[in-house]
């Protein structure tokens, strides 16, 4: 047990983020999740979590720690640290929608701001922060590492109606591109997972709206994505599935984007 991989999900106690994490458990991993809110609060995300357990010995924690705050980030490193000494796996998750879907002729510069702190400027930095440690690591203990950007279809596909969530995710797209070229020598595998329209409380508000797009023939596969499906991608790549690919970007998205006559 004290060889399994530690790995991190930010925004792992709800949705995308708890798919993800539930499926890195099932590997068999020490999994740290972390989140706004309070530790009382993620209690319940942290006994489903802990059911799922392949052996008692994993370890699975929830950190307090706003991915904006580069205060917050590198507490979060060091609680880290000080539980695990190392850091195998990191999953770039957690992410926020608009508060109120703006045309972009009328969008205010504050929604802006927060959504490039949270969803590109707080992911970035951890990644730089993650990597340096991950470098570090390599010297002492050889091994696959992985880091694993969930970004959006929102990185190519363009709604006037939230340009910041469009542009802080094709922003993930080139930072997808800068990691996997600046990392990959150093044995730390970057990869992006662009989920299309999946089923959790950020889609809960526009549910009635992409009920009727899917029905219409939106995408090929017609129903929503789910957290499972995209954990279970993730965990694919975090076990070192996805061979001799730096960078590569899966989309999963029921086929929304495949280019069709
Ligand atoms: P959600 O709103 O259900 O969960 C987001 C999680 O991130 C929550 O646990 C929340 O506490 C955490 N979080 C929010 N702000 C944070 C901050 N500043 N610091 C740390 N944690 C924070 O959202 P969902 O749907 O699970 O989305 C997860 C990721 O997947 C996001 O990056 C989102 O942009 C992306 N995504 C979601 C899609 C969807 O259809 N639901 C589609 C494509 C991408």
């Amino acid at each position: 047990m004290k060889d399994a991989d530690v790995a991190l999900v930010t925004g792992g106690t709800r949705g995308i983020g708890l798919g993800i994490a539930k499926s890195l458990v099932a590997k068999g991993m020490h999994v740290i999740v972390s989140g706004v809110r309070d530790a009382a609060d993620a209690q319940g995300s942290l006994d489903e979590l802990r059911s799922e357990r392949k052996n008692s010995a994993q370890i699975i924690e929830y950190v307090q720690a706003n991915v904006a705050d580069a205060d917050a980030r590198q507490r979060m490193l060091d609680s880290i640290a000080s539980t695990f000494g190392r850091l195998d796996v990191l999953v770039n998750n957690a992410g926020i929608a608009p508060k109120v879907r703006a045309d972009i002729l009328e969008a205010s510069t504050e929604s802006f701001d927060e959504l490039i702190s949270v969803n590109l400027k707080g992911p970035y930095f951890l990644t730089q922060s993650v990597a340096n440690w991950m470098i570090r690591q390599q010297q002492s203990q050889q091994k696959n590492r992985y880091i694993i950007n969930i970004s959006s279809v929102s990185a190519t596909v363009a709604s006037i109606n939230r340009g910041d969530y469009c542009i802080a995710k094709a922003g993930i797209g080139m930072a997808t591109q800068l990691w996997a070229t600046r990392l990959t020598e150093h044995g730390i595998a970057v990869y992006e997972v662009r989920p299309g329209i999946i089923e959790t409380d950020m889609t809960k508000g526009v549910k009635g709206k992409y009920d009727s797009l899917i029905e219409s023939g939106l995408l090929l596969e017609k129903r929503w994505g789910t957290p499972h499906d995209i954990g279970t991608v993730v965990a694919m790549l975090a076990t070192g599935n996805l061979p001799y690919a730096p960078g590569a970007v899966l989309t999963l998205d029921g086929g929304m984007t495949l280019p069709r006559l």
